[in-house]
């Protein structure tokens, strides 16, 4: 019904649906959770090491949100008042540019390969542990899409990544564009008969990801495209599907109730986790968080999911905003309880320099806690690219220095955003944030 949409989707504006079942009234269902297996005492030691000085740590590289355009074409027309320009006809006035354009484009496929090519001897140097790859790798003309171009696309990055990182492991998560059409993810409950079911896509999911991904992760990828898998002895990581909480997903409006099982899944794997003494980190497209595109009541659970199991979910990562940005989860008593990492696009979509980011993560020792300690984003200026024909990608700014921390944790968090709250009397943290 229009009113259970409206309370699904637009939760603020429709706080009061009857239709209980598809109100996204966020206590309709509730994952169920095993109790605490004891007294929280494990807020205090959490990470006492300063990065800086941390001689044993791990290194991440995150990707998400290339948006690859095969069509770019270099001079064509930027400006051409349709939703992804760039790939028309040669335009005199506004050019599109060599290595990508701020105007309303998607990423060239050499600029993909040329950062990765850098980033390949990067880790030759340096190793990074492991790529962190948040999906939507199609570019934004999705009224042209099909299936054989978004498999294109999916079977061209995975080759890409295997060319230039051949010994490191890639945990990838899928984005609302990498389907078709574009977000349809039904859950496993709705029958959509087979035009619009999502199998082909899952079962190419796992063809592709099986590169990185041990056969234990098959089943899950095939049934909904989300995995767990053991990284490290007591080290795990968890890729869920988070297109089922997105709100332009519109078959989860038919079923909002945990979708294809996944979060109830998601309790089993924390739980097992627990008992095996491991810690977890926690990757997905589509932040969770009912703004902008999160369904509420699949948010909801999420976060109950976080705070029961907060003392071995050490670092979330998402992507789809394209913006540089953190949500960071606070207790019900106001303190913070977890971190979310949304790292900022490859491609230009617009109006953005494209970004890469690196992670320091507290690692290889006897009381590892496999939290982030401190990031690194890098981008590319698109116009100095074009003026000198040059892709420079630089460090943008390192998360430590530019906030003047010792390392980064949900409660350095919260005291920065405390600082950033008081812009009045404290503009220089409020501008480092900002910037
Ligand atoms: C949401 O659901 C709960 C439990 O079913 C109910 O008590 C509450 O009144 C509902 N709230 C709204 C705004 O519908
Ligand atoms: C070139 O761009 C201008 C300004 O946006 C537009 O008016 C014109 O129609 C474009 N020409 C072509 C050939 O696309
Ligand atoms: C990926 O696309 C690029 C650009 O069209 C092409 O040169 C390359 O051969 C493709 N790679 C694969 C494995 O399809
Ligand atoms: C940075 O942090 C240190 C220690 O907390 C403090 O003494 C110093 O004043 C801070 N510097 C700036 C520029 O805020
Ligand atoms: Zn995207």
């Amino acid at each position: 019904s229009a009113e259970s949409i409206c309370g699904i989707c637009l939760p603020y504006f429709c706080p009061d649906i009857p239709d209980a079942r598809n109100s996204g009234n966020r206590s309709d269902w509730l994952v169920s959770l095993p109790p605490l297996r004891r007294k929280r005492t494990w807020k205090s030691n959490i990470m006492e090491i300063p990065t800086k000085t941390l001689k044993v740590r791990i290194k991440i590289l995150h990707l998400s949100d290339v948006h690859i355009d095969l069509q770019y074409k270099v001079g064509s027309n930027a400006v051409c008042n349709e939703p992804l320009c760039c790939r028309s006809q040669i335009n005199e006035t506004n050019k599109a540019w060599k290595w990508g354009d701020y105007r309303t484009c998607d990423l060239p496929w050499w600029t993909v390969n040329d950062v990765l090519q850098k980033l390949s001897k990067t880790n030759q140097e340096e190793p990074f542990d492991y790529i962190l790859w948040t999906g939507d790798v199609p570019a934004h003309d999705v009224w042209s899409q099909n299936r054989l171009n978004q498999l294109y696309m999916l079977h061209n990055i995975t080759s890409l990544l295997v060319q230039y990182f051949p010994n490191t492991p890639v945990f990838p998560a899928v984005g609302n564009h990498d389907s078709f059409p574009s977000n349809n993810f039904p859950p496993a409950s709705v029958n959509t008969g087979a035009a619009y079911s999502a199998q082909w896509f899952y079962n190419a999911l796992w063809k592709a990801w099986s590169v990185w991904l041990p056969s234990s992760t098959k089943e899950t990828i095939e049934l909904g495209g989300f995995y767990s898998t053991l990284v490290k002895p007591g080290f795990r990581i968890v890729s869920l599907n988070t297109n089922f909480c997105y709100t332009e997903n519109w078959w989860v409006w038919l079923d909002p109730v945990d979708p294809s099982g996944m979060l109830q899944w998601f309790v089993k794997v924390l739980t097992s986790a627990e008992m095996s003494g491991e810690k977890v980190q926690v990757i997905g497209h589509v932040p969770p968080g009912k703004q902008p595109d999160c369904i509420e009541s699949w948010s909801f659970n999420y976060i109950r999911i976080l705070e029961r199991f907060q003392h071995i979910i050490t670092a979330q990562f998402f992507g789809h905003t394209h913006n540089d940005e953190i949500e960071l989860i606070y207790n019900e008593d106001g303190t913070p309880m977890s971190v979310a990492y949304i790292a900022p696009s490859l491609t230009s979509y617009i109006f953005m320099k494209p970004a890469y980011r690196v992670y320091d993560v507290d690692g290889y020792h006897a009381n590892t806690t496999w939290s982030v300690t401190n990031h690194r984003t890098y981008t590319l200026d698109l116009k100095k690219a074009h003026q000198t024909n040059k892709p420079n990608w630089l460090l943008e700014y390192d998360a430590c220095d530019a906030y003047n921390q010792s390392y980064l944790s949900a409660d350095n968090w919260g005291d920065m955003i405390g600082q950033w709250e008081k812009f009045l009397t404290n503009k220089h943290a409020t501008q480092a944030f900002y910037q």
